[in-house]
């Protein structure tokens, strides 16, 4: 079996005109493709079109679009009154409620009108593909088809292979992808498919650090999107999806993969969603918003009077980015230990305390520094408990003369960016490595799909494959915790020196 998408009179069918309906049928319509739109709602198919139709006019008056293809794809766009008129499809893409019953339901009535050689594709979001098929007598014609809200503005589509999907329908759907203008991924069908288990990484241990009292809400993001390069914060990104449907898929996501702690949730996540604070839908998430929705954010800043210091030891093996940065901000930099100064140390997976007692510090003018990242954007610093401040104060002026907003948050194994990153990374390897997509497709996915400066296999080689896959066993190691597990597949290529992107 095959279908070839490149023939002139591939039909489409539609079903659901909502938000993600609508989205889809325009790509498919834009793709050349004659798209039927079907929607249960009375009158709610050609509300449908007629949103499309706006859209497709704003694009020409913007002159994204000619007048030519904007006819074209409204031309193409037709809106059924039932779904008997999807009979002719050659492929069906569903996009309703996110409701098993009602996706079952529909995806019988659908195998009842089309041909047996239909493909039958689903949008859903967090409902496994094959639980869908599974009501349908030929169901290795069944497949999920994930885009991505607003659809014309997100490039990626993953295109799910479930348990009996045949290889002709994968092709066929990457195909379908590539001729409306997306990116296609091939991801398997487990919990959350690619893009929202791999965001599962820097919501949890956002959530991680913030509920181990580390770092405040403001003071995560900063650093992801000051040092990190995110465009967002995960407590941003939170209230900006919604609290609603966030904490729902963590939880989906968490008892899907049978509790590993790698996906575990926060009961202060949960306490949000009890609350009713869903973020800034409802005025209040994570953080408070003003009448004009402004976000109330309390900064991650560092506020200090202190002087910069005139010397600084640098502590045993210290970084030289981190040791310029304070150079630049006219320290005196001095590799033997005056007694007096504060001494500057630049861990990687270890926190303050630890590196104080391994190698026999003095905890009260220890400064550890964050070396990764960019420092001289926002430098992340924190000293063990029991010191006075004031080694602190002086490092923090320092790093502030040369330039850098600074946040000291509490003493934390791996600080927040290489906690967070690491974590990152260590998800997109296990994705790898358990076989949901390429490692190819993870990057891919994860850059286009949320956004971020780099895929996690990238932001490991970013990091250091090898620095990576210390910073996991050293937070390991002080927490107890098997959350920060490493991936074999990272193991394996930090012990021998290989990129986390070389495919098995
Ligand atoms: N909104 C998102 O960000 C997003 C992203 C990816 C995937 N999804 C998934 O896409 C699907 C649709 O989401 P949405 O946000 O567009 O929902 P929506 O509520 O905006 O639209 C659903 C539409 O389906 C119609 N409908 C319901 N039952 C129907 C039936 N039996 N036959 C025909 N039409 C029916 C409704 O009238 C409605 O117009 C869901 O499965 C969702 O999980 C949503």
């Amino acid at each position: 079996m095959s279908l070839d998408i490149s023939r002139p009179d591939l039909t489409v069918g539609v079903i659901g005109a909502g938000a993600m309906g609508r989205g889809i049928a325009q790509v498919t319509a834009q793709g050349g493709m004659r798209t039927i739109l079907y929607d249960a709602a009375p009158g709610g198919g050609a509300r449908g079109k007629a949103a499309i139709v706006e859209q497709l006019k704003s694009m020409v008056a913007k002159q994204r679009l000619t007048q030519e293809a904007c006819d074209a794809a409204e031309a193409a766009l037709v809106v059924a009154d039932s779904l008997q008129a999807l009979a002719s499809c050659h492929i069906v893409v569903e996009a309703v409620f996110e409701d098993l019953e009602v996706k079952r339901k529909l995806f019988c009535e659908i195998e009842a009108i089309v041909p047996e050689t239909t493909i039958i594709a689903s949008n859903t979001s967090s409902i496994r593909i094959a639980s869908i098929a599974r009501s349908l007598k030929k169901r290795d014609r069944v497949c999920g088809m994930h885009y991505f809200n607003p659809v014309p503005l997100m490039k990626l589509v993953e295109v799910i292979r479930a348990a009996d999907t045949a290889q002709w329908v994968v092709e066929a759907m990457v195909a379908l992808g590539k001729r409306q203008t997306r990116v296609p991924v091939v991801v398997g069908d487990t919990p959350g498919f690619l893009v929202n288990l791999g965001g599962t990484a820097i919501g949890t241990e956002g959530l991680r650090i913030y509920t181990e009292g580390r770092a405040t809400v403001s003071q995560i993001d900063a650093i992801m999107r000051d040092a990190g390069g995110f465009r967002m914060g995960p407590f941003e990104l939170m209230d900006l999806t919604g609290i609603d449907v966030n904490f729902p898929a963590r939880k989906i996501i968490y008892e899907g993969f049978f509790h590993d702690r790698r996906m575990t949730p926060s009961p202060y996540h949960e306490g949000l969603f009890h609350a009713g604070r869903l973020g800034r839908k409802t005025g209040g998430g994570w953080y408070g918003y003003g009448e004009k929705g402004e976000k109330i954010d309390p900064g991650a800043d560092h506020a200090t009077t202190a002087e910069p210091a005139s010397t600084i030891v640098a502590g045993p093996g210290a970084s030289s980015v981190v040791l310029d940065l304070l150079k630049a901000g006219g320290a005196r930099v001095i590799s033997i230990d005056d007694g007096r100064s504060p001494m500057v140390v630049t861990p990687l997976g270890d926190d303050c305390t630890t590196v104080c007692v391994e190698r026999k510090l003095d905890p009260k003018r220890a400064v550890a520094v964050d070396p990764t990242g960019a420092v001289a954007k926002r430098a992340t610093i924190m000293v063990a408990p029991g010191g006075d401040g004031v080694a602190r104060d002086a490092v923090a002026a320092t790093l502030s003369k040369a330039g850098a907003s600074v946040t000291a948050i509490r003493d934390c194994p791996g600080f927040v960016l290489q906690r967070m990153r690491a974590m990152i990374a260590n998800l997109g390897c296990e994705m790898a490595q358990i076989g949901i997509a390429s490692a190819g497709d993870v990057d891919t996915a994860m850059t286009l799909g949320l956004n971020y400066p780099q895929g996690p296999l990238a932001m490991a080689d970013l990091m250091g494959v090898r620095e990576t896959h210390e910073i996991l066993v050293r937070i390991q190691a002080i927490t107890g915790d098997d959350r920060y597990r490493p991936s074999q597949w990272l193991r394996r290529r930090a012990l021998l020196g290989l990129s986390a992107t070389l495919p098995e």
